[in-house]
């Protein structure tokens, strides 16, 4: 089956007919209709498919002759809530497409090719980005993640089990085959449309983190208590959300708060709590401290003047990530002897946390003439997505021949 025709069939899994955003949350209906979907595919290349008691999948080509230790690519299929067609199933559905375009081609590799489905990439069930990567590497602790929970109140575990698979948390031996691993992923900023390209190759990931910050104040009434009486916590997050964007915004780094829950939000009622999430990204680990700290300073100094307490608890950060850069150069080499641009992006990915795990690890972008990611309005070109998955193909090939 084509890359076209693929993607077409996948394109309807998880979208909201309101909006056209997808919503593929983890071991949800959606998601799980394109893991069933994904591993159709690979059945139908008589991939051997591998799966770990995370929740990640890995399939395998591996002709007669081959054995030991192979290249990995990849993606993952779960998308925000609200997200892109493209974050995550572009690498999955390009990998596919890549192992057909290497045997049209006669290619036969002489080490196994291995494609990935990496689960919860988002972390948009279970607050936790990369947790399917972060808990195959070891990265994340099964005591940690037996702890998350999804908005409902539901576990882990029991999300897992109530979607079929057997949870065996932790470090999974799918990860001793992978000798290299390259990540296909749409652009999600403007790098390659100002630089008039189709295809980018990484050279790192900025450092970043979540944050949450849980503001308390005195639940009251929103007409009898005076302005001067209240202690509103959501003042306080309103200033600190407002600190946060000027601080971020005069050291050329990226503050977002993206998720608030008021309790008990009603119109009428100054709120008790105000709990906000904080993702913060900076171009170096000392800039992403420092730029935490003046936030926590700023929301303390506002707590003063409110009334209100706030206690700030990192959920997840992630150091800075530099791709291996030889690897990074051969992938960019190209036949007709130019190369592909290497640049540096703001995203997380799996392929940061194999990279962090010691697995020499690439990543491939295709352009987004949006510019928009994590929306609806997310894209890629249907050219960009087929060049992608050419490059793809390349680069699986000089990289097992
Ligand atoms: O949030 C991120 O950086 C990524 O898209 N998961
Ligand atoms: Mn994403
Ligand atoms: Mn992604």
């Amino acid at each position: 089956m084509s890359f076209e025709q693929m993607w077409r069939e996948l394109a309807t899994v998880g979208r909201s007919a309101k909006s056209g955003g997808y919503f593929r949350q983890p071991f949800a209906s959606a998601e799980r209709e394109c893991a069933v979907w994904f591993e159709e595919e690979c059945a139908r290349r008589s991939l051997e498919i591998t799966r770990d008691g995370n929740g990640n999948v890995f399939a395998w080509w591996q002709p007669a002759g081959t054995s030991g230790r192979g290249v990995l690519t990849g993606s993952h299929l779960d998308s925000v809530l609200n997200g892109g067609a493209y974050d995550g199933p572009l690498g999955v559905v390009s990998a596919l497409a890549a192992v057909d375009v290497m045997q049209d081609r006669g290619f036969t590799p002489s080490k196994p090719i291995g494609i990935g489905s990496f689960v919860e990439e988002e972390g948009s069930r279970f607050g936790l980005a990369c947790l399917g990567s972060r808990l195959m590497t070891g990265a994340t602790s099964v005591a940690a993640a037996r702890e998350l929970k999804d908005r409902d109140g539901v576990n882990l575990v029991d999300a897992m089990s109530d979607a079929g698979i057997e949870p065996d948390l932790g470090r999974s031996d799918l990860l001793d085959r992978v000798e290299c691993f390259v990540e296909l992923h749409v652009e999600q900023g403007r790098d390659l449309i100002e630089r008039g390209v189709p295809v980018g190759v990484a050279s790192a990931i900025w450092p970043h983190g979540r944050y949450r910050f849980d503001f308390t104040g005195e639940a009251n009434h929103a007409g009898t208590t005076r302005m001067e009486d209240r202690r509103d916590p959501m003042l306080t997050y309103a200033m600190t959300a407002l600190g946060a964007n000027e601080t971020a915004r005069l050291s050329g780094q990226r503050a977002t708060f993206g998720r608030v829950d008021v309790q008990p939000n009603g119109t009428n009622a100054v709120p008790s709590r105000v709990t906000a999430w904080l993702d913060a990204r900076a171009d170096s680990s000392e800039q992403l401290e420092s730029m935490l700290a003046e936030i926590e300073r700023l929301a303390h100094e506002r707590c003063d003047r409110d009334g209100t307490a706030v206690q700030v608890t990192a959920e997840s950060v992630s150091a800075a990530v530099h791709f291996d850069r030889d690897l990074a150069d051969r992938i960019a080499a190209r036949e007709d002897g130019d190369a592909w641009p290497i640049i540096a992006t703001m995203a997380g990915h799996d392929a940061g946390v194999l990279s962090a795990a010691g697995v020499p690890t690439a990543m491939l972008f295709v352009r987004n003439p949006t510019g928009v990611s994590h929306s609806p309005d997310e894209f890629a070109e249907m050219a960009d997505c087929l060049a992608g998955v050419e490059a793809l193909a390349d680069t699986l090939e000089r990289l097992s021949a």
